[in-house]
C-alpha cells in the first residue's frame, strides 16, 4: 500500500534500480542496499527519495548487524534482488566460491527475511519476494552453482509461505529469463530463441514484483512467477 516501507537488496543493479524507481513511483517508502557503486546509489537515492544502505551481502557479520536493526523497522515488504553469478563446469567448481555465492544469493536473504518476518507477522500483513532465475528450472551448462542457489531460494520461499500465510504475509519468487542488464551478456542471436524475440527489460521484472506487493495480490502465495518472454515454456515443451 502506498506509504508502506519496502526494502530492496542490490538496488543499484539493472533490475534493482528499476525496482527502486518503480516502487518509489508506486508510492512506497523505499530503502535499498548497495555494495560497490556509491555514486550510483547516491544518484538513485536523490532521484527517487529512497534510502541508500551500504551493505556487502557476502559479509556475514555485516548482514547479521543489518538484520539486527530490522526488528524496529517494520518493513511491509522485503525484495531480495541482489544476486551473484559463478560460471564453471561442474567438474571444476570451487566449493569455497560456490559457498560465497550461496551467501549472497540465499543465506543473506534467509537472515534478512527471517528478521523482517517478525514485525510482518505481528502486523499481520507483509510481502516477501525473491528474484530467482529461470535457470533454477531449466538446464544451462556451466550454471550449476547459480542454478542450485536459485532453486534453493525457491524452496526456501515456498516453505516460508507455509509458515506465514495464515498471518497475512505472502512469499513468492519472480524468476526472470534473459533480461537486458550487465549480468545477462546474451549475444543478440540468442534473443531469436526467445518466443518474444527479444531480451526482457528490467522494468518488466519490476512490474511483476510491483504486482506481488499490491493488496489485491494477497491470494498469490508460495509461487514462482516467470518473466521470460515465454522461454521457459518453450524449453519445457522441447523436452
Ligand atoms: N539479467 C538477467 O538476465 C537475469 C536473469 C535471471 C535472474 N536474474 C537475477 O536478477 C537479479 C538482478 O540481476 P541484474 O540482472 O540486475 O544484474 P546486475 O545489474 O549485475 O545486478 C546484480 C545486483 O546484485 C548486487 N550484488 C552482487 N553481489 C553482491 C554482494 N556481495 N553484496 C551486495 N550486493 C551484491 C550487485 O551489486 P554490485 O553491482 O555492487 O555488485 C547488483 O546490485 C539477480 O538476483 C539475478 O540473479 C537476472
Amino acid at each position: 500500500m502506498s506509504g508502506d516501507a519496502v526494502l530492496v537488496t542490490g538496488g543499484t543493479g539493472g533490475i534493482g534500480a528499476a525496482l527502486v524507481r518503480r516502487l518509489a513511483l508506486d508510492g512506497y517508502r523505499v530503502s535499498f542496499t548497495w555494495r560497490s557503486d556509491a555514486a550510483a546509489a547516491e544518484a538513485l537515492a536523490e532521484k527517487t527519495g529512497a534510502e541508500a544502505i551500504a551493505l556487502d551481502l557476502a559479509d556475514r557479520a555485516a548482514v547479521d548487524g543489518f538484520a539486527a536493526t530490522l526488528a524496529d523497522r517494520e518493513f511491509y515488504a522485503v525484495v531480495h534482488n541482489a544476486g551473484a553469478t559463478y560460471d564453471a563446469l561442474a567438474a571444476t567448481i570451487d566449493v569455497e566460491r560456490a559457498a560465497a555465492l550461496f551467501q549472497v544469493n540465499l543465506f543473506s536473504f534467509m537472515r534478512i527475511a527471517g528478521a523482517a518476518l517478525r514485525p510482518m507477522t505481528a502486523a499481520r500483513r507483509g510481502r516477501i519476494v525473491a528474484v530467482g532465475a529461470l535457470a533454477a528450472a531449466r538446464a544451462v551448462a556451466g550454471n550449476a552453482t547459480y542454478a542450485a542457489s536459485k532453486a534453493a531460494l525457491e524452496a526456501y520461499v515456498r516453505t516460508v509461505m507455509a509458515e506465514v500465510a495464515r498471518r497475512g504475509v505472502t512469499a513468492n519468487v519472480v524468476a526472470p529469463g534473459w533480461i537486458d542488464t550487465k549480468m545477462s551478456e546474451a549475444p543478440p542471436a540468442l534473443a531469436k530463441a526467445i518466443p518474444a524475440q527479444r531480451l526482457g527489460k528490467a522494468e518488466e521484472v519490476a512490474a511483476a514484483v510491483a504486482f506481488l506487493l499490491r493488496d489485491d495480490a494477497a491470494y498469490v502465495n508460495g509461487t514462482t512467477l516467470t518473466v521470460d518472454g515465454g522461454l521457459g515454456a518453450l524449453l519445457a515443451a522441447a523436452k
